[in-house]
């Protein structure tokens, strides 16, 4: 990757340069619920698949023979460990290590979908606004998106759990319970929120959606 990197982004690569040597172990006892959840959300998703933030590759098991997935990532450390995951997948994978706020080497219109588990919690607000356009812009008209984040919840007890976690989520992975996604994809002109629910309690949002110009695939 030759493009110049915001400053949150390069520290976010260096956190996950560390992170990534644990990440699996670390993450194991929430992956035991996300990996139920995994071949849900990815049965129906078919054709061109752009996978932002693609991690160690846990989602790479779960999508149909027929998807061709590009997977991104701004950690080539993460990457390395995915490609083991890529290479056992039913579909085609191609790894890149790439920032998903700015992807000049993918083409206006190529894909029909997006994916993204458990990245935008992680990226920075203030970034949000170039990574969804990029969506948009790299999504074929009618194309469409699932995105996975974690919310706080309106429930005290779970609430209170979630801020005891906060500083640790944030130090480790970089996410945050706290970000404004939908309100980032609501001014995204391009951009339609057809579903929102919630995976587990009111904490675990799956955002739905897609590319409104055009026609619908
Ligand atoms: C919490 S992990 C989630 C990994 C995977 N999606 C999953 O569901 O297990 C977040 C990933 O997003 C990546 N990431 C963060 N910001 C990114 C960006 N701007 N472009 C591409 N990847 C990014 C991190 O390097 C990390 O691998």
């Amino acid at each position: 990757m030759t493009t110049h990197l915001h400053p949150e982004n390069l520290a976010l690569r260096d956190k996950y340069r560390l992170t990534g040597w644990f990440y699996d172990m670390l993450d194991y006892p929430w992956e035991r619920q996300y990996r139920k959840w995994r071949p849900g959300l990815l049965e129906a998703v078919r054709g061109d698949v752009l996978e932002a933030g693609v991690g160690t590759g846990h989602n790479l098991a779960a999508y149909p023979p027929d998807a061709r997935v590009t997977g991104i990532d701004l950690s080539e450390r993460m990457l390395a460990r995915a490609q083991r995951r890529a290479k056992r997948a039913a579909c085609r994978v191609e790894l890149v290590h790439a920032d998903a706020t700015q992807l000049p080497t993918l083409s206006d219109g190529r894909f029909d979908w997006y994916i993204a588990t458990f990245l935008y919690c992680v990226m920075p607000d203030a970034l949000q606004p170039a990574a969804l356009a990029e969506m948009a812009r790299v999504l074929k008209p009618g194309g469409r998106f699932k995105l996975v984040e974690i919310l706080y919840s309106k429930d005290e007890t779970i609430r209170r759990r979630q801020e005891r976690m906060a500083a640790f989520v944030q130090r480790v992975y970089g996410a945050r319970f706290d970000r404004n996604t939908l309100a980032h994809i609501r001014a995204i002109p391009n951009l339609e929120i057809t579903q929102t629910s919630f995976l587990k309690d009111d904490t675990y949002l799956l955002i739905e959606g897609r590319k409104t110009a055009g026609t619908v695939v």
